[in-house]
């Protein structure tokens, strides 16, 4: 390979790494917002409620969220220590099944909250950092950043359908809003327009 060569992978490699940090932090912060949304929604007393004992508290997922980014990217990724290792047994959604989550000495919500500030914050500069040169998961290996940021996206998207579907079994006046459907057809069916 010549250095011409060389110099362009390498320019080709910086692009690349510049395109998935502001694609992985757009979905970082597009999940984040459905989370603030869902869980600022509701007073303290909906957060640390359990509305079924199918659902955690909307607390539990909120720190919970906050927990797995931690450990996947500012550990796992990063290398770093714990932050706060006397809660992360609480968080072990494999530990504690969710009809024993209210039982739990969790995290209040501001606490909760100001824990998923600190984590975003550290993984924000993790980020900023990345240059996704490990894409790949094996087992025995530590885990390629690539496949972690998009892990913990995808992670707190599925927290956030979890939280929707309380909200749904939530009693109470609702604090959601959504646009209304369109109107259904007048003959109750949609038909695609006819093809000849
Ligand atoms: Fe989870």
């Amino acid at each position: 390979m010549t250095d011409l060569q060389a110099g362009t992978e390498r320019q080709d490699d910086l692009h690349t790494a510049a395109t998935l940090r502001e694609l992985i932090a757009r979905e970082l912060t597009g999940a984040r917002e459905r989370t603030s949304l869902l869980t600022d929604s509701v007073d303290s007393g909906d957060l640390v409620r359990q509305h079924s004992p199918l659902m955690s508290p909307l607390v539990w997922d909120l720190a919970h969220i906050a927990n797995q980014e931690e450990l996947w990217l500012l550990r796992e990724v990063g290398g770093r220590e714990s932050l706060h290792p006397e809660i992360d047994p609480l968080y072990d959604a494999f530990e504690h099944p969710r009809s024993e989550r209210p039982t739990l000495p969790l995290l209040p919500p501001d606490q909760a909250r100001a824990y998923g500030h600190e984590v975003r914050g550290r993984v924000l500069d993790l980020l900023d950092r990345a240059r996704f040169s490990d894409s790949g998961f094996a087992p025995g290996r530590r885990v390629g950043d690539r496949f972690a940021f998009g892990m913990v996206a995808q992670h707190e998207v599925q927290h956030d359908e979890t939280m929707l579907i309380t909200h749904q079994i939530r009693t109470g006046a609702p604090v959601l809003t959504a646009a209304a459907p369109p109107p259904a057809p007048a003959d109750g069916v949609s038909r695609p327009p006819p093809t000849r």
